[in-house]
């Protein structure tokens, strides 16, 4: 097992992260152990965050990160990000009940995360529960991804903290090509964030793209 950085691990083509919750398997993923450590691989066909680090963007998650997760579905994502924030903790939103319903399953064997039932587009809901972070991630794939995502990095982001956007161009215009749309996104986040990386995620997720920004 190879550390790519603290708490990712790569073997050969795939991706790994210590399992904080020894014993669990969330999502019939592969299990390794060695050493007396068990390795969840992390699938990039499902995380835009691994893709992200398979494309060769740095990871700023560490293991003490605060962090805000937007969009956390079912928690399969957000269950690798409390691996690697181990020490840290993972606020997981999402505003669809079903979907949190399984994530509470999740949470449930993960003391450093907790599932919020919030509407991103509010961050006044869930002020009370999470300011500030090192880290906001956002993947809710609306059509107002970016004014949602400066809302939150505005009020969540505390000082050389990090936000992470993954933006699907077809939830913001499905007859626009995804590169000028690509191209709007950034020109908006520039207004109010510096930009760090940007990196498409094909071939796991097609016309996605993924911004990684900084407080300026
Ligand atoms: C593409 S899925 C997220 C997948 C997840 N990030 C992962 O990698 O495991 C998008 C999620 O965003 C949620 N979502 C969309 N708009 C939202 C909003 N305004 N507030 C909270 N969650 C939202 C949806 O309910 C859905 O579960």
């Amino acid at each position: 097992m190879n550390k790519i950085q603290e708490g990712i691990y790569r073997e050969g083509k795939n991706l790994y992260t210590e399992n904080l919750a020894t014993g669990e398997r969330h999502f019939e993923e592969t299990i390794l152990r060695a050493n007396g450590i068990e390795y969840r691989q992390w699938d990039p066909r499902s995380s835009k965050l691994a893709t992200s680090i398979i494309k060769g963007m740095a990871c700023m998650i560490n293991r003490s990160s605060k962090v805000l997760y937007l969009g956390a579905s079912h928690g399969y994502t957000a269950s690798f990000v409390s691996d690697i924030a181990k020490d840290g903790f993972v606020y997981a939103i999402d505003f669809a009940p079903r979907v949190v319903r399984d994530l509470v399953f999740v949470c449930e064997k993960r003391s450093n995360t907790a599932p919020i039932l919030a509407d991103a587009k509010k961050p006044e809901t869930y002020y009370h529960y999470a300011s500030p972070v090192d880290v906001v991630y956002q993947d809710v794939a609306q059509k107002n991804q970016t004014e949602i995502f400066l809302k939150n990095t505005g009020t969540f982001l505390r000082k050389n903290g990090y936000g992470y956007l993954a933006i699907k161009a077809r939830s913001i215009d499905s007859t626009k090509q995804p590169k000028k749309i690509f191209m709007d996104v950034r020109a908006e986040l520039e207004e109010s964030l510096r930009i760090i990386d940007q990196r498409l995620l094909e071939p796991f997720q097609r016309d996605h793209c993924m911004f990684l920004c900084a407080r300026k």
